[in-house]
């Protein structure tokens, strides 16, 4: 059977790091879906609307990574998709403690479901979307940390 792996996040915004990610698992893996999750923060940058855009813009020459969204317990996305993997990023020792903690609930809750952690290149090891949004909010460089469509978007909320 085909293995399908999902890459769960908020992605507000997508970031080199997350590209890089996505890129690892669909080499590794059959197909990957890059599952958003709906209502993760009160007030997001990016709307769900503009999330959608951007990943599916970013990945549309990708065949085997599918865009979509989710609600709700993340095992239970997992199951309805009849997919096997959940595919998380670890940058430093830091993402360590959330992420073990996630896995071994997303365990518990489902045993069937195994989680896969992958490790972006070295340059996007201390990037984060929250770094990302902040640094530009307060007029920093951020070219080169996310793919230039999400530099265009954050550009546009300036004028907007
Ligand atoms: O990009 P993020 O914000 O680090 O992603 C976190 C995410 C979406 C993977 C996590 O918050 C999640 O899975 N939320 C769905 C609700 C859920 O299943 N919670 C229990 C996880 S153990």
């Amino acid at each position: 059977m085909p293995t399908l792996a999902v890459y769960p996040g908020s992605f507000d915004p997508l970031t080199n790091g997350h590209v890089d990610i996505i890129l690892r698992g669909a080499r590794l893996f059959d197909r990957i879906a890059v599952a958003i999750l709906v209502n993760a923060e009160k007030s997001p940058l990016f709307s769900m609307d503009e999330r959608l855009d951007i990943l599916r813009a970013v990945f549309k020459d990708h065949p085997n990574v599918e865009i979509d969204t989710f609600d709700g317990l993340l095992v239970d996305y997992v199951e309805r998709r009849r997919a096997q993997v959940i595919v998380r990023g670890l940058r430093a020792i830091s993402d360590f403690e959330y992420e073990f903690q996630m896995a071994l609930m997303n365990r518990r809750l489902n045993p069937k479901i195994e989680t896969v952690f992958m490790m972006p290149a070295e340059q996007y090891t201390y990037i984060s979307s929250k770094l990302i949004k902040e640094v530009f909010a307060l007029g920093g460089r951020v070219h080169g940390l996310v793919p230039e469509l999400v530099e265009a978007r954050l550009r546009d909320k300036v004028t907007a």
